[in-house]
């Protein structure tokens, strides 16, 4: 019985229903629990809250810091355990189902209604609109497409070290690093976070193994892959690139992270394109002032995720017409727009004119265009998209122990990845 399906049984329904909306409250109040802290973040944030106050709601912020989510969670379990969840919640992936089955979503809110008004079916990727159903009915509202596979790199810390194009292939990254340390940079900007080591791994076992060789590992948890050489050979490229990052990197953040490429401290960043929203909202122009490549051996492929917000099941009147105001702005035109400009994502709906974007949602627009056709499109396990919660911690544990263990040897990594997967399933 995983996580969720034990709380479920612990905590009766009766209990979830959260007392009457303050008397301040005019159409209604929704409180949303999310972990969109950082400054660009907050600036993709700010577009939704001033939407819902403009339409008559009050916005309760439950903002918890932790990029990746799992403090926002823990906040989350304890809050619905306590009998006071709130009406929309960050939640992704496989996790949607979880909390779905257990009862804690609930599909006649409406929001199969916002649904048809506006044609999400047709305009959502058919791989967003899955994710957020359940049984067929939306329980979520999805707002983007993320990349998790890319590479951000300062151009100036790459002209002072004498590197004289982006890295397309792991022995390229090898060596840009190793002519960044020369110049005094250092290479590769990495909080030291299970999240963030994790976020690296998933794209080096995309370089060494390709899209079937992570679907294998990741979605389809197989044993033998888990196990196997090409893993070991993925721990053996993660040790190296450990090598060079700060050593004073534990704990950090991956914003103040993405902050030291933009100062040029360091030279490149292998994250998610929210790091995107720190670039934007420190004014630097994508192509110019930094650059997006795909993490170098993994092009043609492309790590999803997909952030929704699960609306929960709540009695109070004003509190469901504001969960179905938010699910009716989050596909809008204009919004898809401007969140997605600020976020550093992609619009999930397949309609948005793209021209408004930089060069590197251009990119990833075409990227996922393409990998989806082919099978190089495949879920983010560090962001919650391939496994339940159990299972990526399972993952973060094996991966952030070997980082952080100079003496750990990558084919005992393997082994351990494999059992401690099994014992999570
Ligand atoms: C979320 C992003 C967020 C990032 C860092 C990811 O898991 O999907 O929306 O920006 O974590 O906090």
């Amino acid at each position: 019985m995983n996580a969720i399906t034990r709380l479920a049984t612990a905590v009766s329904l009766a209990s979830l229903f959260p007392l009457a909306a303050s008397a301040a409250d005019d159409k209604g109040t929704i409180e949303v629990t999310h972990w969109w802290t950082s400054p660009g973040e907050n600036a993709a944030m700010e577009v939704l809250r001033n939407q819902v106050k403009a339409d008559g709601y009050t916005w309760k912020d439950n903002a918890v810091a932790g990029g990746g989510g799992s403090t926002a969670m823990t906040v989350l379990k304890s809050r619905v355990v306590a009998g006071n969840p709130p009406g929309a919640a960050q939640i992704k992936g496989p996790d949607i189902q979880e909390w779905a089955k257990a009862g804690y979503l609930i599909p006649d809110n409406g929001l199969d209604d916002v649904a048809k008004e506006n044609n999400w079916d047709t305009l959502l990727y058919p791989t967003a609109a899955k994710i957020v159903q359940y049984g067929n009915h939306y329980v979520a509202v999805p707002f983007n497409i993320h990349r998790v596979n890319w590479l951000w790199i300062n151009p100036e810390a790459f002209k002072k070290a004498g590197i004289a194009k982006p890295p397309t292939s792991l022995e390229e990254l090898y060596d840009a690093a190793a002519k960044l340390q020369q110049a005094g940079i250092t290479p590769i900007a990495l909080g030291g976070q299970p999240w963030q080591d994790s976020t690296l791994f998933e794209s080096v076992v995309l370089a060494v193994m390709g899209p079937e060789g992570y679907h294998k590992s990741f979605v389809d948890l197989d044993q033998a892959t888990l196990t196997g050489q090409k893993m070991a050979d993925a721990f053996a490229a993660l040790k190296k690139l450990a090598g060079y990052m700060d050593p004073n990197r534990s704990g950090k953040d991956w914003n103040l992270t993405t902050a030291d490429v933009i100062n040029g401290k360091a030279g490149m960043q292998p994250m998610g394109d929210w790091a995107k929203s720190e670039w934007t909202a420190a004014k630097k122009v994508a192509g110019k002032d930094y650059l997006c490549v795909p993490f170098p051996g993994t092009a043609g492929s492309y790590t999803y995720n997909v952030d929704s917000l699960a609306m929960f099941n709540v009695k109070n009147k004003g509190t469901l017409a504001a969960q179905r105001d938010v699910a009716k702005i989050a596909l809008g035109t204009q919004f898809q727009t401007v969140f997605n400009q600020n976020k550093g994502s992609i619009p999930v709906r397949n309609d948005i004119d793209m021209s408004q974007f930089d060069s590197c949602a251009q990119a990833s627009a075409k990227d996922f265009a393409e990998a989806s056709k082919d099978g190089g499109a495949q879920p983010s396990m560090a962001h919650n998209m391939a496994t339940n919660l159990p299972v990526q911690g399972a993952v973060f544990d094996v991966v952030t122990n070997f980082i952080n263990d100079k003496n750990a040897d990558p084919a005992k990594a393997a082994q351990q990845l494999g059992a401690a997967i099994k014992a999570a399933q």
